[in-house]
């Protein structure tokens, strides 16, 4: 595959025609469906909203573009609840040897459980959100969560942690690293991993992880169908590619005649799937270093193995970008065109709109335009997967213009 590189806005693209594969049962249609009825049982569930950008999509020249909006998702600000809260439940219903199916919410949270389980601890390593909803699920069954963070995280993300009473350590490592010691301090004591990553031996966890980010996708689905619309570009975000992953193996299978094309965007400091599609050898690939960016939920250097031959054999592109593409993308939302919504978007969340922009009024991703084939014919649809997790970074990107663009 060959590598362009956009000089101008410091970004890079692969451009592929997908070889195609068959699709997960375990990321089907009806395996969403279940995960949809566990979530709308717990208290404060509401779908998100989708958010339809008619004046600014009249500007940029499209068909439509939709914004699917998880910073309202719980009051978390974030859409990881959704796997974190899911897993912990499949975990629990694993030690009560009964299916999930059974044994509806309020039973879950039961006193009566709690004693015939015990105590439990659930430990993690997290940038910030799935650490918070492993936390927000741990306190919701009465169990303890242990939850370690790379080095500089924003005071704000531990704070929102620690207020679901999770023990919370800033260690000196990156994501990858702070992963390794959540998983040997739970052997050493006789803690529960709750990952949002795979490995060799340890899949079952984050396949449930993976299989809860679907009541985003599902919710989405039925919000397409209810405006009657259909996407032909979908952009989606990766870190490890855990979402990437649950996103394009569910819409796949939903979309099928015409498939969409899948676009996965990464920081230019941790584009591991980037990485992996660039090596050509079909095997994921790692980046190492400190992954240094603002898209911190996206600071991750080792793909997800279990998405990987997912996002090997769909999308259409990768594009690495540079932090301005997110900045620009979290200024654009929140100062909408006349008549569209508003939308708070945090670093990790509004790099798909930035990369959108950068397509309609960039002279030099005209490329990638015509490699996608994107024009007023296009209906695109992207993921703020998260709000304001950072305020003080959010307030000086917005307010005082930090991480301009590049030109
Ligand atoms: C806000 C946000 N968006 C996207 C992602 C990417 O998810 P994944 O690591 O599964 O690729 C994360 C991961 O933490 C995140 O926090």
């Amino acid at each position: 595959m060959e590598i362009k590189e956009i000089t101008n806005q410091n970004c890079k693209y692969l451009i592929q025609t997908p070889p195609g594969r068959d699709l997960p049962a375990t990321l089907s249609p009806a395996t969403a469906l279940g995960v949809r009825a566990f979530h709308r049982q717990l208290p404060g569930y509401k779908p998100t909203p989708l958010v339809r950008l008619e004046r600014l999509v009249r500007a940029w020249g499209f068909n439509d573009i939709f914004v699917k909006d998880e910073a309202p998702r719980f009051g978390l600000k974030a859409f990881k609840v959704l796997g974190g809260s899911y897993a912990v439940a499949r975990l629990v219903c694993q030690k009560l040897g009964r299916p999930l199916s059974e044994v509806p919410y309020a039973q879950l949270v039961s006193d009566d459980v709690r004693k015939r389980i015990g105590q439990i601890t659930l430990t993690t390593a997290t940038d910030g959100n799935h650490g918070r909803g492993v936390a927000w699920a741990a306190e919701r069954l009465g169990q303890k969560a242990v939850v370690y963070m790379p080095k500089g995280s924003s005071p704000s993300r531990v704070t929102a942690i620690r207020s679901h009473g999770a023990k919370v350590e800033v260690t000196d490592l990156n994501y990858d690293d702070a992963v390794r010691l959540a998983c040997r301090m739970a052997e050493e004591n006789g803690w529960y991993v709750v990952q949002d990553t795979a490995w060799e031996g340890y899949t079952e966890v984050p396949l449930w992880i993976m299989q809860g980010y679907l009541t985003m996708c599902s919710e989405t689905v039925d919000q397409l169908r209810a405006e009657d619309a259909y996407p032909t570009h979908i952009f989606v975000q990766a870190g490890v590619g855990t979402l990437a992953g649950a996103v394009v193996g569910y819409l796949a299978q939903v979309f099928q005649e015409p498939r969409p094309k899948f676009i996965i965007i990464e920081p230019n400091n941790a584009a591991c799937i980037f990485a992996s599609a660039a090596a050509g050898d079909g095997r994921p690939h790692t980046v190492t270093g400190d992954l240094d960016t603002i898209m911190v939920g996206l600071a991750c250097g080792e793909p997800n193995p279990l998405s990987w031959e997912i996002l090997r054999d769909i999308p259409s592109a990768y594009v690495s970008c540079d932090n301005c593409v997110a900045a620009n993308g979290m200024r654009i939302l929140a100062n909408s065109v006349d008549g569209d919504a508003s939308v708070e978007a945090g670093e990790s969340g509004a790099v798909g709109i930035g990369l959108m922009d950068l397509l309609a009024n960039h002279t030099d991703f005209e490329t990638l335009k015509d490699d996608l084939k994107i024009g007023p014919d296009s209906t695109l649809l992207c993921f703020n997967t998260e709000g304001a997790t950072d305020p003080v970074n959010y307030q000086e990107i917005i307010w005082h213009g930090k991480y301009p663009s590049i030109d």
